[in-house]
């Protein structure tokens, strides 16, 4: 088994390397190589995702993500950005299907900014379409208009597109995953004004007929970003495109109290996979060693389940990890009164203790 470990800028070193220590102690035989990527790999090789980065991540079994970016980069001309990483690797491998959970730690109920009532035991599945819509639409560009609304004036433009087997494939994805868990799929859509989102629906409508033991019901983005602050425990599984997808799963990470602590999978159709954190970079505390690593060890568990076949290892980690948070174990990003507050190091030392004890006492 092969992981291409490819660990960015910012905190995504610090993040990654507790991961890395974390299956290291699985007694896996896991081949790990590591690589540059983002910022990092713009500045040793001109590019965030040079040919020798994505060679190794489509040779490898799955890749363990950590984040990329910085203000510092914005000012590169956007190929150059280490964005650019991130999107090429979801295009080049065809990781078109994102799941990004949202769950409540019991523990803390009282770091997120609801009311304990409205998130205690929420477990809501967002599945983003990730390689497709506005993101990747053909043409985009800026041009000077000769019949826009203001003639003679420069544009800019995107285009918002789905096909067919695009819809369909997210939406065979979402119907399975609803049927290992409670049988409901929400569609999130804007129907009423997109003639690619009346698409969307329709399809999915037509897809959900092949699994008439899983209910499916529609609504409309704006009332979903609503709803999901309303009541998220209404939700279960959650389909969407690639923009709406991004933007409510950092709503709905919020529900949870941090996002320091979502794991994230992007699959293909091989069931090749890359693992990253739901967070991003956080150059404002990157190399002062006070981030999260939970987030990255809880991916590295999703990697085991979804491309590794390892479903026990897995089970180990996230059990370690529940283990470190009831013992008083925090974070500064989910640290609260009467729990004791750890570093990154301190954090990944504690979960590999879990791990390693309940191996000696079975
Ligand atoms: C995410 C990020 C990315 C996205 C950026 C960094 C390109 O926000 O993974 O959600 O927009 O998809
Ligand atoms: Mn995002």
């Amino acid at each position: 088994m092969k992981i291409a470990v490819l660990p960015g800028d910012g905190i995504g070193t610090e993040i990654v390397a507790e991961a890395v220590r974390v299956l290291g102690v699985l007694d896996l035989k896991l081949e790990m190589e590591t690589a540059l990527v983002g910022g990092a790999a713009y500045e040793a090789h001109g590019h965030p995702l040079p040919e020798s980065t994505l060679k190794l991540a489509k040779e490898s079994d799955a890749v363990l993500f950590g984040a990329v970016g910085d203000w510092k980069y914005d000012k590169l001309d956007r190929p150059l950005r280490p964005e650019q990483a991130i999107l090429g690797l979801r295009k080049n491998l065809g990781l078109f299907a994102n799941f990004r959970p949202a769950i409540c730690y019991e523990q803390l109920v009282g770091a997120s900014s609801l009311k304990p009532e409205l998130i205690s035991g929420l477990d809501i599945l967002i599945i983003r379409e990730l390689t497709g819509d506005i993101y990747f639409g053909a043409p985009r560009g800026r041009r000077t208009a000769v019949d826009g609304h203001f003639p003679g004036a420069d544009e800019a433009f995107d285009t918002m597109r789905y096909s067919r087997p695009e819809v369909e494939r997210i939406a065979h994805v979402a119907f399975q995953a609803a049927r290992k868990r409670s049988k409901r799929v929400t569609s999130v859509d804007k129907a009423n004004v997109l003639e690619t989102f009346q698409f969307w629906k329709d399809i999915v409508t037509e897809v959900g007929k092949e699994y008439p033991d899983v209910e499916l019901d529609h609504m409309y983005v704006d009332n979903a970003a609503m709803q999901l602050v309303k009541a998220p425990k209404k939700f279960d599984v959650v389909v969407t495109g690639n923009m709406f997808g991004d933007i409510l799963s950092d709503e709905a990470a919020m529900l949870t109290g941090s996002i320091g602590m979502l794991p994230s999978a992007s699959l293909n159709s091989s069931n090749q996979g890359l693992y990253e954190p739901s967070h991003g970079s956080a150059p404002d505390i990157a190399g002062k060693g006070v981030a999260n690593p939970l987030a990255t060890i809880l991916s590295a568990a999703m990697m085991l389940r979804f491309s590794l076949n390892q479903p026990e290892a897995a089970a180990r980690i996230e059990s370690a990890v529940q283990q470190v948070l009831a013992s008083g174990l925090r974070t500064g990003d989910i640290w609260s009164e009467g729990t004791k507050r750890v570093g990154t190091r301190e954090m990944g030392d504690a979960v590999v203790a879990a791990i390693t004890k309940k191996t000696i006492t079975g």
